[in-house]
């Protein structure tokens, strides 16, 4: 049983291309934006209007892009296309794999997986006009200022679509249409089936081409019709680097101006780039210079920027997290991190914590209210409720072999520069002090000192340095009645 909310029978996506002029060892639908790749981007349009199937079709690089394809979307259909050249042997292989399995009837669409910008409403808009219409094909097609080298809409008297002419086998009066063919149609199921079954290669480029379905369709009675779509963004491919650079701009001014709709403040768009993975609460502030990726989510009324860069990190309500680099990270609620932060992954940052100026952190979690406000490393610990760490505080977690883990507890004041010789465990309300090397567990309530005693062996400047502005200026500085004599000697 098909539910009631299914939409078409299959999608089709078209990648079996070679995508040369991208100039990489990485496959064309394979290179990114926004965060996701192009086929990503492409499964994800396909997969929003609900198919009932959904095919790719593959062969250049073809054990990459399956692989690619699986992970991303397990369910879909990886289909091989032989020899034969052309996107109408594509859509062929294609159709006899699914056809192996279950007979198709309905509605099949087909797009490409180098097209990352195609919205599922535009797709939604294309099959509902398909199926209201009852039309045999749907073409969805654009009017370029430059049409090089796409098919080329051809129309007849009475407005009514004919057919596709290519680039390569147009005449000179055809190259002068600036309708294009997108490459993304509806059809019917068994029409295509049919259609596909007559075409040739009979072309300039020797190939079988998708759109002689169009005019087969029409000779036998269908009725073709276009959608045309005035956002051009939505049916371009990447070909090249270009390209490519381009989208993901567009790409990315749509995400930012969707998430200012949604309420987010965006200080500079030009310098905001976020995923489309990345969600956003309302009364969100984003300053300039700030990047988004992945799984990351910032809460109501957090800050982040300027010059942020976050990687799968959750920004708690009301945070702030100033110029920080940060990956893998939990930041709670009313926190600060920044500025010059280093946030590694598995660094949980307790409500109204603080991880301050100069600071990495990896694999800690910071309990409520703790702070470890300047220059330091935590790694591979663990730090309980309202605990300050002092400035240039480290967990020395490395032995040179195995990583150790530093435990401290509540209500912790640390001297600056404390060393924590991992593994270690320093108790609820434990004082350092300045400087100490800690090795050995520090109980609830003491204080641990590991630095001996401080001794001045006066005079020692003018004595061992005569003549340099140091000794000039400590001479003048010392009353001639106290001075005592010059020593070098060690010890007391
Ligand atoms: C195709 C259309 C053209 C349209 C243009 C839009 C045909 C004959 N022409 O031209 O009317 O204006 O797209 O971009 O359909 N592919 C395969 N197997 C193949 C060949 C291509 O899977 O054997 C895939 C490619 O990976 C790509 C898509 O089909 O995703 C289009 O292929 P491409 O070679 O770019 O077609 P064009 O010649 O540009
Ligand atoms: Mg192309």
């Amino acid at each position: 049983m098909i539910p009631e909310n299914a939409g078409p029978a299959a999608v089709i996506v078209l990648a079996a291309g070679a995508g040369t002029r991208m100039k990489s060892r990485t496959p064309k639908i394979l290179h990114e934006i926004g965060g996701l790749s192009m086929v990503g981007h492409a499964l994800r349009a396909a997969r929003s209007i609900n198919p009932q199937r959904l095919a790719i079709v593959v062969r250049h690089e073809r054990d990459l892009v399956a692989g690619h394809v699986a992970a991303l979307d397990p369910e879909a259909v990886i289909v091989d296309q032989d020899d034969v050249p052309g996107t109408g042997r594509a859509v062929e292989a294609a159709l006899e794999a699914l056809h192996a399995e279950k007979d198709l009837a309905g509605t099949v669409v087909v797009t490409y997986g180098d097209v990352p910008l195609l919205s599922g409403d535009l797709l939604t808009e294309l099959v509902a006009t398909h199926e209201r219409d009852g039309n045999a094909v749907t073409v969805l097609t654009a009017i370029l200022d430059d049409a090089t080298g796409y098919g080329r809409i051809l129309r007849g008297e009475d407005g009514s679509v004919t057919g596709i002419r290519e680039h390569k086998d147009s005449s000179e009066a055809e190259r002068l249409i600036r309708e294009v063919n997108s490459g993304i149609y509806a059809f019917d199921a068994a029409v295509l089936r049919d259609a596909l079954g007559k075409v040739t290669t009979d072309n300039a480029q020797g190939e079988k081409y998708l759109t002689d379905v169009l005019f087969l369709a029409r000779a036998a009675g269908g009725r073709v019709a276009a959608v045309v779509t005035a956002d051009r963004w939505q049916v371009e491919g990447a070909n090249d680097r270009v390209q490519l650079a381009a989208l993901g701009a567009e790409l990315n001014r749509r995400t930012v101006e969707a998430w200012m709709r949604a309420g987010v403040t965006v200080v500079d768009p030009a310098t905001t780039w976020i995923d489309a993975s990345v969600t956003l609460d309302e009364d969100v502030r984003l300053l300039p210079n700030t990047q988004l990726h992945g799984a990351t989510t910032v809460a109501r009324d957090a800050v982040v920027g300027p010059d942020t860069t976050l990687t799968d990190v959750t920004v708690g309500e009301a945070a702030t997290v100033v110029r920080t680099h940060g990956s893998g990270a939990v930041i709670g609620a009313h926190a600060g991190v920044g500025p010059f932060t280093y946030l590694r992954p598995g660094t949980v940052l307790g409500e109204q914590g603080k991880i301050g100026a100069f600071y990495e952190t990896k694999n800690v979690t910071i309990g409520r209210g703790s702070k470890l406000s300047h220059l330091g490393y935590a790694g591979d610990a663990e730090i309980g409720e309202d605990t300050n760490i002092g400035c240039g505080n480290i967990t020395a977690n490395y032995d040179g072999e195995k990583k150790h883990r530093t435990i401290i507890g509540s209500g912790v004041r640390t001297g600056s520069n404390t060393v924590f010789v991992a593994p270690v465990t320093v108790g609820d309300g434990a004082y350092s002090g300045a400087g100490a090397v800690i090795r050995k567990d520090v109980p609830a309530g003491a204080l641990a000192v590991s630095v001996a005693a401080q001794r001045n062996a006066e005079g020692w400047v003018p004595a061992n340095r005569p003549g340099t502005r140091s000794a000039e200026l400590a001479q003048a500085a010392t009353p001639k009645s106290s001075s005592t004599p010059a020593s070098t000697e060690e010890g007391k």
